[in-house]
């Protein structure tokens, strides 16, 4: 599938969980018969960043394949990022250690939170978990707070397992 198939205008008036459930198919589409981990990645976040309009930074970050205990950036869109967050730190680093999803209201009340864009109000992080070990997080901030809430986190997790077989 191209992406210019995508109609972004035709989602424009659907509530956050049609938008969800209109594009989470269309990404299937986009990504099945190609392997490339980075094309794939690059796709799904420019599909989600021009779906959500409250969306202001949407990006992998990617477990260092030689220092495993740092995520180091992958693909985004958005403004330039932190190139590398430990493990442990910061909300992507938190949820990489914990391997589960952490959903922030406001970014200025979770201890550590690091700040890559001083707009960002709010933030989402889902872990990737291959063979147990935590491969990737998907990190999307916005620029309202409390913009994220369980159906994010619950569309946002099914993309997330769809995306697995890529790591
Ligand atoms: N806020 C993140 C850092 C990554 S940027 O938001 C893109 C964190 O606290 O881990």
């Amino acid at each position: 599938m191209m992406s210019g198939e995508i109609d972004f205008r035709e989602l424009t008036d659907l509530s956050k969980e049609e938008k969800y459930r209109a594009v989470l198919p269309q990404i299937s589409s986009l990504i099945k018969g190609e392997e490339n981990k980075t094309a794939n990645l690059a796709n799904i976040v420019s599909v989600l960043k021009y779906t959500f309009d409250y969306y202001l930074w949407a990006g992998f970050y990617l477990t260092d394949e030689q220092r495993k205990d740092e995520l180091v950036l992958g693909p985004f869109q958005g403004k330039v990022a932190c190139t590398r967050l430990k493990f442990g730190n910061g909300v992507c680093g938190t949820a990489a250690e914990r391997k589960e999803t952490i959903v922030v209201e406001d970014v200025n009340l979770f201890p550590g939170h690091i700040f890559c864009d001083t707009e960002s109000k709010s933030e989402i992080v889902v872990p990737v978990i291959k063979k147990g070990r935590t491969a990737a997080v998907l990190d999307i901030d916005s620029g309202i707070s409390g913009a994220f809430d369980d159906t994010d986190k619950k569309y946002l997790e099914e993309l997330i397992k769809k995306t697995e077989y890529l790591f």
